[in-house]
């Protein structure tokens, strides 16, 4: 099926651009966001018609940019949206729900983006791309220009979790660890741009990854029979997520879905990297580089997100917050989660839990509204994190293989 791609738009100064070419951000600087032609989608196509798709983020492939079948897919999507009663109960919610991104290919809602992007890539001939990631976008980058069968160059800051590191050289990808945070592994891939030949998939810099993005926000509506929640709790680094739903949430509406009213968005993040939460308290429309960024919720370590006016652009318009917690708070939080309702989450995710008590101690939400909280990505991804928590005593070479030697 051709898709319905109008055209490109800068979402600072509205340029225009043609679709079915390669781009990064617009001649300003502002990212580029697709735009669809809504009233033949519309015509075309109904809510009803969404369960006859596939169980993927694919079922939503009208309002994605892609032409025909060639999709690069792992099954990314269709998460489940659990209801979290136990926890709900402890901390005075009547209706609370996690929409599990850890159950993702490579463990995160990353994998949405990048089917999307390298998919994209493709498509328009890319063969070789590269990425600055705090981990996760890199683990997927690596999984789907696998499955591609194209060129990954990924550069990380040196104390990335562990299995980021092992699933990037495991898919095959060139990984290079950077002494510094990802807005310096930013600079390198921009540099290589010109004498590598590289295709720069860094968040926002790149138009598609949000596409897929996105669909977080058509699924939840979908799961909640079309009816949005009263707030959406999301863990905030370079904000795509939220820009994301965001826009999937203006298309539905145009699209006749859902009406007007929309959950307010909570931007969520660590109390050591809080630049969107000190610009949404100073009233600022952009954020300052937040020096000497540190947390273990190591996706929450994006000392200027790109998009960062796009983030309290939505935050404000939904009548939301942005909010910070420690890293005390969400390990704690994500132990609770655990114990209470069988889910490890990753840290980012428990990030929102830790802030869901705050905003209802201060007043700030109600038992009675109806919460989603996006947890992004395993727990399973972070056990230098949540070990901190649980240190053994020291063990051998042979028992940290597991037995591997001599089998126990
Ligand atoms: C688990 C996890 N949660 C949240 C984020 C932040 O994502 P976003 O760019 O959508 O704010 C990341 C980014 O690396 C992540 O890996
Ligand atoms: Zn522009």
């Amino acid at each position: 099926m051709p898709n319905k791609v109008t055209h490109l738009e800068c979402s600072l100064c509205r340029k225009m651009y043609p679709a079915g070419r390669v781009h990064n951000l617009c001649e300003c600087g502002g990212p580029l966001l697709v735009r669809y032609d809504l009233e033949d989608i519309r015509r075309n196509w109904s809510r009803e018609a969404v369960a006859d798709g596939p169980l993927s983020m694919w079922r939503y492939a009208p309002v994605l940019p892609l032409n025909g079948n060639s999709v690069v897919t792992l099954g990314e999507g269709m998460t489940p949206l659990v209801r979290t009663s136990r926890l709900g109960a402890r901390v005075g919610v009547q209706e609370l729900w996690v929409k599990d991104e850890g159950l993702n290919p490579t463990g995160s809602f990353k994998a949405r983006g990048l089917s999307c992007a390298i998919s994209m890539a493709v498509q328009l001939g890319i063969r070789k791309v590269a990425i600055p990631s705090a981990g996760n976008a890199a683990s997927a980058l690596a999984a789907y220009a696998a499955a591609a069968g194209i060129d990954a160059h990924i550069f990380m800051p040196l104390d990335v979790p562990q299995s980021n590191y092992i699933e990037c050289q495991a898919f095959g990808a060139r990984v290079t660890l950077v002494d510094g945070l990802i807005s310096d592994c930013a600079k390198i891939v921009a540099a290589g741009r010109d004498t590598e030949g590289w295709f720069d998939v860094s968040t926002l810099k790149e138009p598609y990854r949000i596409e897929g993005k996105k669909t977080m926000g058509y699924e939840v509506a979908e799961q909640l029979h079309w009816e949005l929640p009263d707030v959406i709790f999301y863990p905030t680094g370079g904000g795509v997520g939220i820009i994301g739903m965001w826009k999937a949430f203006a298309e539905m509406e145009a699209l006749g879905w859902i009406g007007s009213r929309r959950p307010k968005m909570i931007a969520v993040q660590a109390e050591g990297c809080q630049p969107v939460v000190r610009a949404y308290e100073n009233g600022h429309d952009r954020s300052e580089f937040w020096q000497n960024a540190r947390t273990v919720a190591s996706g929450l370590r994006v000392p200027k997100p790109l998009g960062d006016f796009l983030i309290l652009e939505a935050v404000r318009a939904s009548g939301g917050a942005a909010v910070a917690v420690s890293d005390r708070e969400l390990i704690a939080a994500g132990l609770e989660l655990a114990s209470l309702e069988g889910m490890f989450v990753a840290p980012e995710g428990a990030a929102c839990v830790a802030a869901l008590r705050k905003l209802l101690q201060n007043g700030f939400l109600k038992s009675s509204d109806r919460i989603v909280i996006y947890n992004t990505g395993a727990g399973l991804k972070y056990l230098e994190a949540y070990s901190t928590r649980f240190p053994r005593p020291d063990l051998s070479e042979q028992d940290k293989l597991g037995g591997l030697i001599t089998p126990r």
